[in-house]
């Protein structure tokens, strides 16, 4: 079941206000303008929301609907069974990179803190079980590429990501399940060398989709 980000019981305009009130614009100076994809209340009252200065004053629905008309390829999964905390910026990047869809396997439930309300703008699905994020990968011809450092991980570095797939990630603590790594065309690593044993997992995730940009979005071979 697909939904965009729970707007359901949160007010618009308070949940969006991010970071100093200067922030966004002030209310509209002037006479209104008559553009369908402008929003009254904000018109009047202002715009601190978390958007792009390109999107100010738009509805939320006039600025999804643009956005869907330049999504990339890409999806991002990501196993949710232990309520990471990582998930919400996970989604943070995906929007920022512009992922087709979000997928949430596991539980639906999950802290959307470090979303920092982007998730209103991402498609954001869930499904319960691997298995049903394995069939609507296969439906759609997407291969799903997990990534984790993971025995037989292959190096992301030289990689050749595909342009549509879905891009899987773990939980911080166990990483991709046995599970996940089986629905997998291939796991890939990113380098490490420190100590560590691996980065923040929404670290690794802005890391991989950041990889598919470079490659499809800048054309730089891996
Ligand atoms: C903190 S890691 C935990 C699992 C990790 N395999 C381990 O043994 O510590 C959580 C998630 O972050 C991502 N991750 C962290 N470091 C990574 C690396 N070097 N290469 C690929 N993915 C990594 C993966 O998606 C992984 O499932």
């Amino acid at each position: 079941m697909r939904e965009l980000g729970g707007e359901e019981n949160r007010d618009l305009i308070g949940a969006d206000m991010v970071g100093p009130s200067e922030v966004g614009v002030g209310p509209w100076q002037g006479e209104l303008p008559d553009d369908p994809r402008l929003d009254p209340e904000l018109l009047v009252s202002g715009d601190r929301r978390n958007v792009v200065d390109k999107y100010r004053y738009w509805t939320l629905e006039a600025i999804v609907a643009d956005l869907d008309l330049q999504r990339n390829p890409f999806h991002v999964a990501i196993e949710n069974w232990q309520h990471d905390l990582n998930i919400g910026s996970v989604v943070r990047t995906a929007n920022a990179f512009l992922a087709a869809e979000v997928h949430i396997v596991g539980n639906r439930k999950w802290n959307r803190r470090g979303a920092m309300v982007t998730d209103r703008y991402q498609h954001v699905r869930h499904h319960p079980r691997l298995e049903d994020l394995a069939s609507y990968a296969a439906e759609r011809q997407l291969p799903v590429i997990g990534i984790d450092n993971l025995p037989g991980s292959v190096p992301l570095e030289t990689y050749e990501l595909p342009a549509a797939c879905v891009l899987l990630f773990g939980q911080e603590g166990p990483g991709l399940t046995a599970d996940a790594h089986a629905i997998c065309t291939d796991v890939l690593s990113i380098a490490q060398f420190g100590s560590t044993r691996s980065i923040n997992a929404s670290a690794a995730a802005a890391i991989a989709l950041h990889a598919w940009i470079r490659r499809h979005t800048f054309g730089q071979k891996p």
